[in-house]
């Protein structure tokens, strides 16, 4: 194998990007080979088809492409890198193409002189391939960063506005502590859940991870303490799939399911705009993640966000589970949370 993809990665939060690609390429494509990441460029050893997936599955994927040629991005060293006996091979005769040039982190090249000027020549060296400014049969797109350029044909894309109509504020039922669909998602992804497993989200809220989950093909349940906040979660649930009713007033803290979820993803209260009954967040970890292990089969994952401050880390490590990841996230401004993948 020895097709090389690029993806680039969003500028939201590249290490968590990064990590979240590699989580759904463990996944889709065992024997993938990371090649190289520079800054929100990656490039790996994969298939096409699991390419696009990648797109297709990950939050924080902007887009995948073949990859042809790399360079130092110098307008001239551009042009120079560009062999057309390499393109004849991956691109039918008669077909038609476009050129869409991408600057990231500040590149200063002239994009629509590139974009002409690699297109031009591509057709004097390959003439039976047309411009097709509008609907091309293939794309290819160069993404120029201050030091390097690659260009590549284009797979799949993720649409600007993939999360909109699910957006926490545009659900019917909405609360201050729900997740984006982003992150959610993005959860999910990081849990390396096996495809079409079974997810459990036992601080369920709106349901925001629950329809993600769903999204992807997971079968997922869900529990939540608060009986009015279930049934709005219902309305979400159903509101986006409406055969996903899977969500039981319940407390985390007496879970009564044994061994039968493959990974647990959730986003446990934080006392800002949830309220946390009883105990503190540290003594309701204590207790879930005791009361996690009996409801996992073998090898499965937990996956959360905390506030930063709070030592997950022991606490879980106290009950038998080994750290996998983790990362920082600024959620907003003034707002940071750590992601932690456990097993
Ligand atoms: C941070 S919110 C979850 C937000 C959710 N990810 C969403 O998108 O809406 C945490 C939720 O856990 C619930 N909760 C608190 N303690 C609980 C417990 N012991 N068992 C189950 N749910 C609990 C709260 O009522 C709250 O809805």
């Amino acid at each position: 194998m020895d097709e090389k993809h690029l993806f680039l990665l969003s500028g939201f939060d590249v290490e968590l990007s990064f990590g979240e690609v590699k989580a759904v390429l463990s996944l889709l494509h065992p024997n993938h080979r990371i090649i190289k990441r520079e800054g929100r460029v990656l490039i790996v050893e994969t298939l096409s088809n699991v390419a696009e997936e990648v797109v297709e599955r990950t939050a924080y994927t902007k887009l995948s492409a073949r990859l042809l040629f790399e360079t130092m991005t110098d307008e001239r060293d551009i042009l120079s890198s560009v062999d057309a006996s390499l393109i004849r091979d991956l691109i039918p005769p008669n077909s038609t193409i476009v050129v869409r040039g991408l600057t990231i982190n500040g590149a200063s090249v002239r994009k629509t002189n590139l974009e002409r000027n690699i297109g031009s020549l591509i057709i004097d060296n390959l003439p039976s391939l047309k411009v097709n400014l509008r609907k091309p049969d293939y794309t290819i797109v160069f993404i120029s960063s201050p030091e390097k350029t690659y260009i590549g044909i284009l797979g799949k894309t993720k649409p600007r506005r993939c999360f909109y109509y699910r957006v926490a504020g545009r659900r019917p039922f909405i609360l201050p502590s729900a997740m984006q669909p982003d992150l959610s998602r993005c959860l999910v992804n990081l849990s390396r859940t096996k495809i079409g497993g079974r997810i459990l989200d036992p601080f369920a809220g709106t349901g925001g991870i629950m329809i993600e989950a769903a999204l992807l093909g997971y079968e997922v349940y869900g529990i939540e303490l608060k009986k009015w906040i279930a049934m709005g979660a219902l309305r979400n649930l159903r509101y986006y799939i409406p055969s996903l009713e899977n969500i039981v007033v319940g407390d985390a803290r007496k879970l009564m399911f044994r061994k039968c979820f493959n990974s647990i993803v959730t986003d446990p209260p934080y006392g800002r705009s949830t309220t946390i009954p009883d105990y503190s967040l540290i003594n309701l970890l204590e207790i879930f993640f005791s009361e996690s292990q009996e409801c996992l089969e073998d090898d499965g994952t937990v996956t959360l966000v905390t506030p930063q401050e709070i030592n997950v880390e022991d606490i879980a490590s106290d009950m038998g589970y080994t750290l996998q990841e983790s990362y920082k996230v600024r959620i907003h401004r003034s707002l940071i949370r750590k992601i932690m993948v456990f097993r």
